[in-house]
């Protein structure tokens, strides 16, 4: 009893720590587009639609963004509002299980305000379909459950609000929630020069002495994702300054992030085990989802979203119609002899 009230206690101290990084990390968001650094093409069309809008003193049209988790898309939706001179409410579709959660908050709207909901793709049905109207016509049908109109059918008009969804599987999205939104913007993994972009102006703001090799170094093994970068920063700030004199420098970045288990091309333990159980377990594939995630005891949505798009990505993984295979490149990335080419019935001559 003493001993789990300790393990509670534990675990609440390290929710509250990661908490307060999360926090942090926050804090080193760009505020504005000209901020933003990296991808260039859906900063520059949101630039012409917000500019565009505000001209016509119209808000802003539906904005979807989708891409892998860490890559900007809540930054985004923030920066949209404040751009727009609005208010930003935001949730997430698994927050909105019934129509009257999302009446709650669009009632409450106010012109032009941006209503972000972050991984719209798991909306439940009723609530994606009670969104259309409101998304259409900014109007939503209003049942009175009590009195003498009981049972009685009213639309209730909204002010005209901008919808910006977030989803990392645009896949799954229906063709009339797709169809609902006036810009799409792909987010894409971030390259390393931007990336070290991105570390040196983290570093200027939490005041942190960086090198340009030590920011490259982050940026380097940061997984195309700003998000991580900032994570990273932050865990080779301490180490500066624990075994260091405080200077990120190329050295002090390669060894704290050794010792975090973040390899030399960015992949940690997770991208590594669920790579080595392809190649040793499944003998390099074809291996599908479902027994990846039983051997590795993670989550498929975890392995679906977060691990596998980065390790597709880099050529370390390929989809193949029976499941996933791991590439040469994996093989020898893992130190593992590439294995020969299975022989085929007919052979090209
Ligand atoms: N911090 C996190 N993402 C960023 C970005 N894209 N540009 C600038 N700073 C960032």
């Amino acid at each position: 009893m003493a001993r789990e009230r300790v393990l509670r206690g534990e675990e609440a101290a390290q929710k509250q720590a990661e908490a307060q990084v999360e926090e942090s990390i926050k804090s080193l968001r760009p505020k504005f587009l000209a901020e933003y650094i990296g991808q260039t093409s859906v900063v520059d069309s949101l630039r012409v639609a917000v500019t565009a809008a505000r001209n016509r003193g119209e808000p802003l049209d539906h904005v979807l963004f989708h891409g892998p988790p860490g890559l900007g898309k809540t930054t985004l939706a923030h920066i949209l509002a404040r751009e727009m001179n609005s208010n930003i409410v935001a949730t997430s579709g698994p927050a909105l299980e019934k129509p009257k959660d999302l009446l709650g908050i669009v009632s409450n709207l106010e012109e032009g305000d941006v209503l972000f909901i972050d991984e719209i793709h798991r909306l439940s049905r009723m609530t994606e379909e009670y969104l259309y109207p409101a998304m259409e016509d900014f109007q939503v049908d209003l049942v009175i459950d009590k009195g003498a109109f009981a049972q009685k059918k009213l639309k209730l008009s909204l002010k005209r609000f901008t919808l910006v969804g977030a989803t990392t599987r645009a896949g799954s999205l229906s063709a009339p929630m797709r169809d609902r939104f006036g810009i799409f913007c792909h987010l894409d993994y971030y390259s390393v020069e931007e990336l070290t972009l991105v570390v040196k102006r983290s570093a200027g703001i939490l005041g942190v002495p960086i090198t340009e090799e030590g920011a490259q170094q982050i940026g380097r093994r940061s997984r195309g994702t700003p998000r991580i970068a900032n994570r990273l920063l932050r865990r080779v700030r301490d180490y500066a300054e624990v075994e260091g004199d405080g200077t990120i420098t190329q050295e002090i970045a390669a060894a704290a992030l050794d010792r975090e288990g973040i390899d030399e091309i960015g992949l940690d333990r997770l991208d590594r085990a669920l790579l080595a159980t392809t190649i040793d377990f499944y003998r390099g594939g074809p291996v599908g989802i479902e027994a990846l995630s039983a051997t590795l005891n993670e989550e498929a949505d975890t392995l679906v979203d977060m691990v596998e798009p980065y390790l597709l990505k880099i050529g370390m993984l390929v989809r193949t119609p029976s499941g996933r295979k791991a590439t040469e490149a994996a093989f020898r990335h893992l130190g593992r002899t590439p294995q020969p080419a299975a022989p085929t019935l007919f052979p090209t001559m």
